[in-house]
C-alpha cells in the first residue's frame, strides 16, 4: 500500500511577487486542515535546499496566520540559485530531502524554478508539485499567474500619473514595464491606462512609425504616452541589457529600453521626450484581491495535488479553471504575446500604435 503524504516541503524560486504568502498560507492550511502532514518552509527558494544544512521551518496555522495581504515572501527566494550547477550540489539537495523526510516539494516560481524542479525531478527521484507565479503573465500553458493583476494594477497607475505631465507640458512621456520577453505587463497596462502608444517584445518597432504617430498627436492633442515593454528592440536593433547575473540559471536582466526609445525618438519630435523606468514597483506591495484570490486557489490545488499523489504537476489557470499540466511541459517554455492576439488586434482598431506601422 502507499505510504501517506507525512512531510511536505514548500519553497519559493525567482523573484518575488505579490501573492506568495497567499500561496504559502493555502497550501500549509489546506495541510493542516487535512489533518496528517507536517509542512517545512524552505529558505531562500533551492539555496535552502543547497546548503551544507538545509534552511527550514517549520510551518502550521498560526505562522501563516495574517500573511494573506502581504508582498514578498516570508520563506525568501533567490533567482540565481541553481541546484544543477554540478553533481555535487545535485547530491546534497538529493540528500537534504532525504533527510528532512521530504515526500514532495512544492516550488512556486516562474519558469526558471519550473525547470529547475523538473530537472533536479529527473536528476534525483524527488518529487515535486509545482505553483506558477509571475507578474510577467509568460508560463506556458497558464492564462494568468498570481502577481500579474498587481503589477497591472500598479503600471497602469503609474501611467495615468505620467499623463499630468505629458498634458500640462505637451510632452512625449515614455513609461517602461517590466515583462522579461513577454509583452503581456506593457499590454495589459498601456490599455488599462489608455497609452496611445504600445510597443511589446513580440513586435519590433519602426522608429519612425513611432515618431509619425507622436507628431500627429502633437498637432492635435499635443501630448502622447508611450507604454514599452522592456524586451521591445527596434526593427533590426539589439535587446536592451541591464546586467547579466553571474550563476543565475537566467542570467540576463533586462531593462532600459524606454531610455534607448527616448533618444531614437527625441531628435524627431519637436516636443520634449522623458522616460519612467517603472522597475521594482511593480512587483512590490500587497497582492490585489484578485491576486489573493488567484493565489489562494493555486495553494490549495497544488495541496489537493500533494495529497493526491500527481507528482512532476504544476498548478495552472485554464478556461477559467483551476487544474494542472506536467511540469516537463511548461519548463524551458514562455508564453509571449501573438500578434493575432484579439488584444492586439483591438489596439489597432481602436488607435493604439504598436510601432509597426502608422495607425
Ligand atoms: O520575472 C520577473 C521580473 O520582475 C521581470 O519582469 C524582470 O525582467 C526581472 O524579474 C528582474 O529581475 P531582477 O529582480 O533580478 O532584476
Amino acid at each position: 500500500m502507499t505510504r501517506a503524504i507525512q512531510r511536505v516541503g514548500i519553497l519559493t524560486g525567482g523573484g518575488d511577487c505579490p501573492g506568495l504568502n497567499a500561496v504559502i498560507r493555502a497550501v500549509t492550511k489546506s495541510l493542516v486542515h487535512h489533518g496528517q502532514c507536517a509542512v517545512l518552509g524552505i529558505q531562500d527558494g533551492f539555496e535552502g535546499l543547497m546548503a551544507e544544512t538545509p534552511l527550514v521551518q517549520p510551518l502550521d496555522w498560526e505562522r501563516v496566520s495574517g500573511i494573506l495581504h502581504t508582498g514578498g515572501t516570508m520563506l525568501g527566494t533567490s533567482n540565481s540559485a541553481n541546484p544543477l550547477r554540478d553533481a555535487a550540489t545535485l547530491a546534497r539537495v538529493a540528500r537534504n530531502v532525504r533527510a528532512l523526510a521530504l515526500d514532495v516539494v512544492v516550488a512556486i516560481g516562474g519558469d526558471g524554478t519550473m525547470s529547475l524542479a523538473h530537472g533536479v525531478s529527473q536528476a534525483t527521484g524527488i518529487h515535486c508539485v509545482g505553483v506558477p507565479k509571475t507578474i510577467d503573465n509568460d508560463i506556458a500553458h497558464c492564462e494568468r499567474s498570481f502577481g500579474f493583476d498587481t503589477a497591472v494594477t500598479t503600471a497602469t497607475e503609474a501611467i495615468r500619473r505620467v499623463e499630468s505631465t505629458a498634458s500640462s507640458h505637451h510632452r512625449v512621456m515614455i513609461v517602461e514595464t517590466m515583462g522579461r520577453h513577454s509583452g503581456w505587463l506593457a499590454l495589459e497596462s498601456g490599455l488599462a491606462g489608455a497609452a496611445d502608444v504600445i510597443l511589446l517584445p513580440e513586435i519590433d518597432y519602426d522608429v519612425q512609425a513611432v515618431a509619425v504617430h507622436c507628431r500627429a498627436r502633437e498637432a492635435r492633442q499635443r501630448y502622447t504616452i508611450i507604454c514599452i515593454g522592456e524586451g521591445a528592440k527596434a526593427r533590426g536593433g539589439a535587446l536592451t541589457v541591464r546586467e547579466h547575473v553571474a550563476g543565475s540559471p537566467d542570467p540576463v536582466r533586462l531593462g532600459g529600453v524606454g531610455h534607448v526609445l527616448r533618444l531614437q525618438l527625441q531628435p524627431l519630435l519637436s516636443s520634449e521626450v522623458r522616460t519612467t523606468v517603472l522597475g521594482h514597483v511593480q512587483r512590490g506591495g500587497d497582492p490585489t484581491p484578485f491576486d489573493r484570490v488567484l493565489a489562494t486557489r493555486f495553494g490549495h490545488h497544488a495541496a489537493e495535488l500533494v495529497l493526491a499523489r500527481r507528482f512532476g504537476e504544476m498548478v495552472t489557470f485554464s478556461g477559467a479553471r483551476i487544474t494542472s499540466v506536467p511540469i516537463a511541459r511548461v519548463a524551458n517554455v514562455q508564453r509571449v504575446v501573438t500578434p493575432d492576439h484579439e488584444l492586439v488586434t483591438m489596439a489597432r482598431d481602436i488607435g493604439v500604435c504598436l510601432g509597426d506601422a502608422p495607425a
